[in-house]
């Protein structure tokens, strides 16, 4: 069934068929909220044909297809009429703004519960504090029950719909995303749906023989499927294991383990995978999440022969998620964290799949100029791929929980006469701080001894250069460094899109190193940027704005706090423009009467812009930089002292 005018006639016979038995099956509780049931039926009849055309495509071919379409449609409803009246509330409310997440009052933040608060409820006490920075969004790491010891960071889901115990309950994640949201603060959280964990249900009964859920992994009795599509597979995590699969002694079978060997990939060419995740991810909407993260989304449709990668199933997978969600849970939006090449990255953003992504090709090459003092790749890059589909919208961020990699293309990187590979291994000499002069300290990830390949861990501030700079009294180094920490954050401030900041970063922690000690840790360098909070040593800095901490903490607040105030940084349209010096990187904001020219100087040596360029570019002949209040004129070339970024407004002379 290929043809569309035939899809659109089985999709209206099928929901005709479904419909009258659905209202049998719902008939007391249709009729005992008769509005609320017809904005349900609305909004089936309105995504029915998309999520139709989808399924068909991908599970048409199997004899048990109008099953499992019955009961995906049968959960839809089911899961509608336990939604929570605030969210139905909150659903019509984003449906007559569609555009919320474009505004300049958005600012992200994520962290760990227990790193950062200990608990649900400790995070609800900090509650003052994500207000004092101004975050909108919030993304808790993983917290659903996983497995003890080595978890990956709770990206080993052992139930949907259980809190793992030490953080807290289900009941306390609903409250918090209620009294959250009751602030302002949107609740992110990760679905998790290219692996369960080894202790999922589900996998027990795959441990069991049950051939059911054997159908929801992909198991193996010998090495010649494994071997045969191992011949075209990237390795994720080789450091931990080589190849993509592990072998279970207790069930004498191959497991296809994409990251961590507890990690079972799951099987979407499954319908029943598709149907029981599509439930877990209206059960988790439910508790009040607005945004989810789609975790590892490149990786969840496999074709021999293929990397098995950006598979074109993996996109209708993700739609056929995103039609069910507007269906029950409309105020919900998808977040794709595809950490691939910035093609594969632009291929999830619509406003049908992912309206949020994590621009990974951004922040590599913010730290490739740092690295480099030169601005050309960024900006070459930036000009041809920051362009994003109306509705939809970048998470711009520096760091994450995750390693640096080196996504840029390789033809941007060869137009601007830079080597793609040696660049690479450059960079991660640089930021290992093998490099000489390198003011970087991270740590290297899977480096992959038979490609070369590796990856960077490490905080934002050891990267910036603030441990190596405190280590060695250098008082002129940690102002360097403190002004590269700066310089990044005044631009996913002011770029267009939601800043994300990875907490921790606003007071420049430094790298920890005990992670060496805990064995379910030493093998996951990752861990390194991950410390647990120190509350006490926060307070102390937050009040002695003297010391590098206190000062990067009250700059980032003011920073924020004037990013909303700034209506040219409304939604994604940004313009880059040719600063004709190769350490400045500059572009112009347009919007709400107001325009905007960001320039970002990447050098330790003071640079200029010619006078022509900011009478070219510039929001007039007089005008001010809102990061320092300082007044300009075009009249003279602008002088930007090292590390050193302006926002530029209008301002008339006086
Ligand atoms: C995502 C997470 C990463 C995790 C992986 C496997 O990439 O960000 O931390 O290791 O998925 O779930
Ligand atoms: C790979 C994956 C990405 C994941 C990362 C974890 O880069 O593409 O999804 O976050 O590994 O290190």
């Amino acid at each position: 069934m290929t043809d569309a005018k035939q899809i659109q006639q089985q999709a209206t016979l099928s929901l005709e068929r479904l419909w009258s038995r659905l209202e049998i099956t719902f008939r007391d509780e249709a009729k005992a909220a008769s509005a609320d049931w017809l904005v349900f039926e609305t909004r089936v009849r309105h995504e029915w044909e998309r999520l139709f055309g989808l399924l068909v495509g991908l599970y048409g071919g199997q004899y048990d297809f109008f099953y499992h379409l019955e009961e995906i449609l049968n959960a839809t409803a089911r899961s509608w009429l336990v939604r929570p009246n605030r969210l139905k509330q909150l659903d019509a409310q984003r449906e007559a703004t569609p555009e919320w997440f474009q505004s300049q009052q958005m600012v992200g933040g994520m962290c760990y519960v227990d790193l950062f608060a200990g608990t649900l409820n400790g995070l609800r006490d900090r509650l003052p504090y994500f207000k004092k920075l101004g975050l909108t969004y919030l993304h808790l790491m993983p917290l659903f029950e996983s497995p003890e010891g080595n978890s990956d960071g709770g990206y080993a889901v052992s139930s949907y719909r259980r809190i793992n115990p030490r953080l807290g309950t289900i009941e306390e994640l609903a409250e918090l995303a209620h009294l959250f949201q009751e602030h302002g603060i949107s609740l992110v959280l990760d679905f998790v749906f290219n692996h369960t964990s080894d202790e999922h249900e589900w996998a027990r009964r795959a441990q069991t023989g049950n051939n059911e859920y054997e159908r929801f992994y992909f198991l193996f009795p010998d090495r010649t499927m494994p071997d045969a599509y191992e011949r075209t597979l990237r390795e994720i995590f080789p450091a931990v294991r080589r190849g993509s699969f592990t072998w279970r002694e207790d069930i004498h079978k191959w497991v296809w383990t994409t990251f961590n060997s507890f990690q079972w990939d799951l099987n979407y060419a499954n319908p029943a995978v598709f149907r029981a995740m599509a439930e877990e991810m209206l059960f988790i909407a439910n508790t009040g999440v607005e945004i989810l993260r789609l975790d590892a989304v490149a990786f969840i449709w496999k074709r021999m022969g293929t990397s098995c990668e950006n598979q074109p199933e993996a996109h209708q997978i993700i739609q056929a998620f995103n039609s069910v969600a507007r269906i029950v849970a409309p105020a919900m939006l998808f977040k794709s964290e595809a950490i691939v090449h910035p093609d594969d990255v632009l291929s999830y953003i619509s406003p049908q799949e992912c309206q949020i992504s994590y621009n990974p090709l951004l922040m590599a090459l913010l730290w490739e100029s740092l690295a480099t003092r030169e601005v050309k790749l960024l900006n070459h890059s930036m000009r041809n791929r920051f362009r994003l589909p109306q509705g939809t919208a970048w998470v711009n961020y520096l760091r994450s929980h995750d390693d640096i990699g080196w996504t840029f293309d390789d033809n941007d990187a060869r137009w601007e006469w830079i080597d793609p590979s040696g660049h690479r291994s450059f960079l991660n000499q640089f930021y290992m701080g093998r490099f000489v002069d390198s003011f970087a300290r991270g740590v290297s990830f899977q480096e992959n001894p038979a490609t070369g390949d590796a990856r960077v861990s490490g905080t934002l501030a050891s990267l910036a250069g603030l441990e190596q700079a405190i280590q060695s009294s250098d008082e002129q180094q940690i102002d360097l460094a403190v002004r590269r920490i700066l310089l990044l954050h005044s631009i996913i401030l002011s770029i267009g899109g939601i800043p994300l900041i990875y907490l921790g970063d606003e007071v420049g922690t430094l790298n920890e190193y005990s992670f060496a000690n805990d064995i379910y840790k030493a093998g996951d360098s990752r861990w390194v940027h991950r410390p647990k909070a120190d509350w006490d040593w926060r307070e102390e800095i937050e009040n002695d704005p003297g010391s590098p901490h206190g000062h990067i903490f009250a700059e980032l607040v003011r920073l924020i706090a004037l990013r909303k105030q700034q209506p040219a940084i409304y939604g994604n349209d940004t313009e880059f423009i040719e600063t004709s010096n190769g350490h400045l990187f500059g572009y112009v904001r347009h919007g709400g009467g107001q325009r905007l020219l960001v320039v970002a100087n990447f050098s330790d040596y003071p640079q200029e812009m010619e006078a022509e360029l900011l009478r070219m570019y510039g929001p007039g002949y007089s005008f001010a930089d809102m990061i320092t209040d300082q007044t300009l004129t075009a009249e003279r070339p602008l002088l930007l002292e090292p590390y050193r970024c302006v926002w530029l407004e209008a301002r008339s002379a006086v």
